[in-house]
């Protein structure tokens, strides 16, 4: 498996990463927890060496089966969490409003690590800004936690460019994880770049779009009530509404002929899209059996022509669907 570094850090993963968000089991559809488990040992088997959770997944369902899961395997691998939202225990957990105030983000790190069951975790991101509180505050308790050993790395999640800046006054990120794949295309404008040039690590999150770019879905297709998908849109994006849906399984579609000329998958296609981009660091992909490990694996080592990618960009335009890559949009 490909290995990449996160900027300018000597921290380096598998260019393919383990998403939990659908271990949460209260967001993502129906979750088989054993074979969730059984995948994740088959992961490290396969070169996964990164695993990225966070405490709202669930809340903390995510982080205990992960943490169990992982059990001793945990020193094989980089583990990645978030904080950064309030929890509401009323009694049943659920998220509350965003928050990086100083106490706020040392206390929830100590809930982090024992869901998580380890002494350290690796890499520890704020997960959404909270315009609320400045944006260098959380990471000062982040190089506290790191100088007392709690955590190896830090960064953010969903930061705009001028939002890393201020952060930085603070301390060096080794990371931002945004959502990036074929159809949100708006880090591309800003904070693509950004990362580059300022040596910060690019996690993509999102690399399938959230199941789209996997071929699984038909015109028919609805999602239960509880799943975030059912609301239509998609971290700011309209990608489940049904108008741009339809749309879309069209290009996928089209891109399903175009994999199947190389005897791959469209889900392959759509991570091997992302990681021809060198700027990232890591491609998070949301897996929770060996069938889909075993596929997504397998599009590491796939590098698309320069012909693949403008094939790519005809479908989108000919379809008529945007890619959110202008500035208007940029994050
Ligand atoms: N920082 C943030 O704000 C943020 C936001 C979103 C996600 N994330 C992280 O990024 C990870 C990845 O993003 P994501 O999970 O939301 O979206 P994703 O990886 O684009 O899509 C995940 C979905 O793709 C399906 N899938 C995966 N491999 C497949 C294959 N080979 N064939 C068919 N279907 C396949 C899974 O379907 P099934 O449901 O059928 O198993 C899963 O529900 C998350 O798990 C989470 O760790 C972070």
């Amino acid at each position: 498996m490909e290995q990449r570094r996160f900027g300018d850090s000597d921290l380096t993963c598998s260019a393919l990463g383990f998403g939990t968000w659908e271990m949460s089991t209260t967001q993502y559809g129906e979750i088989d927890v054993a074979e969730a488990s059984r995948a994740v040992h088959e992961a490290i088997d396969h070169g996964i060496t990164l695993f990225d959770t966070a405490e709202v997944y669930g809340p903390y369902h995510s982080e205990e089966l992960l943490g169990k899961a992982l059990g001793k395997r945990r020193q094989e691998i980089v583990l990645v969490t978030k904080v950064g939202f309030q929890i509401i225990e009323d009694p049943t957990p659920r998220i509350g409003p965003r928050n990086s105030r100083y106490e706020h983000i040392v206390a929830r790190a100590e809930g982090c690590l024992k869901r998580l069951n380890t002494d350290w975790i690796d890499l520890l991101l704020i997960h959404w800004p909270d315009h609320n509180t400045p944006y260098d505050e959380p990471i000062r308790a982040l190089e506290d936690l790191k100088a007392a050993g709690k955590i190896r790395y830090y960064g953010v999640s969903n930061f705009a460019p001028a939002m890393m800046a201020a952060a930085e006054k603070a301390g060096h990120l080794t990371a931002n994880q945004v959502g990036y794949n074929l159809f949100d295309r708006r880090v591309e404008h800003a904070v693509l770049p950004y990362c580059q040039a300022h040596g910060i690590g690019f996690m993509a999150y999102g690399t399938l779009a959230y199941g789209l770019l996997t071929g699984a879905f038909t015109p028919e297709t609805t999602f239960l009530d509880w799943d975030w998908r059912s609301h239509g849109s998609a971290f700011g994006l309209p990608l489940f509404e049904k108008h741009w849906f339809l749309k879309e399984l069209k290009v996928v579609e089209r891109l399903k002929g175009l994999a199947a000329e190389y005897g791959r998958s469209v889900a392959q296609l759509a991570i091997a899209w992302v990681l021809r981009q060198p700027a990232v660091t890591v491609a998070l992909v949301g897996m929770r059996n060996s069938r889909e490990l075993r596929e997504n694996v397998a599009a590491v080592d796939w590098k698309l022509t320069k012909e693949d990618e403008a094939e790519i960009e005809r479908i989108f335009q000919e379809e008529g669907v945007p890619t959110y890559v202008d500035a208007r949009q940029a994050l």
